[in-house]
């Protein structure tokens, strides 16, 4: 008789080792739930960063053409672990410059306000340099901000819902040129059904772009086949590629040629015939035509050495460990310490990824100070204001015990 044994299931924490975990105060290793802010280092970071260094003292220019992982096309490294984490075709997607600027980029290309479609939806409560974006966006048109900006507005519960996006499109649809939604709310951590959002979208013939800085590495994405317009999202988040890391965007491919404006640079001009020099522009077909400059390799370096620990892992099995690590967070403080704490993160696993956001009830002192007494003894989270603080438990590097030890750590210091 063979006895089959499945594979065991890894636990959240699996590939902590392949991570450097910052100290604490007391030199031993901070409990990092920051992972929603600022994601840990890949220790392969830093040996993918030296070899670029390497291969630039060896061979000067020629590392331009040299090998593999030649400098001409090393954005294309990220290509697939890219498409895998956000659920696109390899050419739907593009590593390149900054979540802001890639936005920026976007709306040039598919916010084109006519007749009476001019208006944008956001989310109240928006990420201020996407509402800065959308505004700017709406002058350059010569559209007053007030009159078509539409911020729509979460309920009582705090939360925004898909029904309400429903409803306004159906109800104002002709008036919307642009839908700008998140994946994942950064204040609150709610995850979005973005199915339901683009099929409302689409219904009404409106342009849907992403901001994913939230949901990618976060939660499993499949822009494709939802038929998203446009998506950005940065990599210093979840994607663990580095302060400041280089962005992503994707361009669904029913937009891969593109006829109408983008702001053009050389290196969105087509591969084979860029070094030709000539005047005109010619785009590559899909997202990399929206390139602008030659990619910056040092800081593409960590991009590509994180994102081989995400397909080894694979987002999946990621999502399960991260639903019950969240979970299991969510379960002891609601246990422990809900006549103290409210949890303003959505309670439905699939409404919520890693990050749960928490008001200490009563007067907003008191959670402050809670946050300072935890980063005191080693708990790295963030505070937003006016009073909410976000922890963030991250399946690659976070575990069971580290939840635990926060839940512990709270209940004793929030009385202190
Ligand atoms: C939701 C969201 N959108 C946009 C940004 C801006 O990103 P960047 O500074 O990389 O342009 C951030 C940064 O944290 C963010 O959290």
């Amino acid at each position: 008789m063979t006895l089959y044994e499945p594979e065991p299931f890894p636990q959240a924490g699996h590939f902590r080792d392949r991570f450097r975990i910052p100290h604490g105060p007391d030199g031993r290793d901070a409990l990092y739930f920051c992972g929603n802010s600022l994601g840990l280092q890949p220790i392969a970071a830093a040996e993918a960063v030296q070899a670029e260094l390497e291969r630039w003292a060896g061979l000067g220019v020629a590392g331009h053409f040299d090998g593999p992982l030649s400098w001409m096309s090393y954005h294309q490294l990220a290509r697939d672990g890219l498409a895998e984490m956000v659920g696109a075709k390899p050419d739907e997607v593009v590593a390149m410059n900054s979540l802001t600027v890639n936005l920026h980029l976007m709306m040039i290309s598919f916010y084109r306000p006519s007749g009476s479609r001019t208006k944008i939806l956001i989310e109240r409560g928006a990420f201020p340099s996407d509402r800065h974006a959308v505004a700017s966006q709406l002058t350059l048109h010569g559209l007053d901000v007030d009159d078509h900006l539409v911020e729509l507005a979460p309920r009582r519960d705090g939360l925004l819902h898909e029904e309400d996006i429903e409803d306004y499109l159906e109800r104002y649809g002709e008036q919307v040129a642009l839908v700008l939604w998140p994946g994942v709310q950064y204040a609150t951590g709610q995850v979005f059904d973005l199915a339901r959002i683009a099929r409302a979208c689409q219904r009404c013939d409106t342009t849907l772009g992403l901001d994913l800085a939230h949901a990618v590495g976060n939660v499993p994405l499949a822009l494709h086949d939802i038929c998203a317009d446009f998506a950005v999202w940065c990599s210093y988040k979840y994607l663990n590629a580095g302060p400041g890391a280089v962005a992503g965007c994707f361009v669904h491919e029913g937009h891969a040629n593109h006829q109408g404006l983008r702001l053009a640079g050389w290196w969105g001009h087509e591969e084979k015939t860029r070094f030709r020099m000539g005047p005109e522009f010619k785009p590559t077909p899909g997202a990399e035509g929206w390139q602008l400059s030659n990619p910056p390799v040092l800081a593409l370096a960590p991009l590509w050495a994180s994102l081989k620990v995400f397909s080894e892992a694979g987002m999946d099995r990621l999502r399960q460990c991260s639903m019950e690590m969240t979970g299991h967070l969510a379960h002891q403080l609601q246990e422990r310490l809900d006549e103290r704490i409210e949890i303003k993160t959505p309670l439905e696993p699939h409404r919520r990824g890693c990050q749960l956001s928490l008001k200490v009830r009563g007067r907003r002192e008191v959670g402050r100070r809670l946050f300072e007494r935890l980063e005191a003894h080693g708990v790295v989270g963030d505070w937003r204001e006016p009073d909410i603080i976000r922890v963030a438990p991250v399946p690659l590097y976070n575990t069971l015990d580290d939840c635990n030890a926060l839940v512990d750590m709270m209940e004793e210091l929030i009385d202190a």
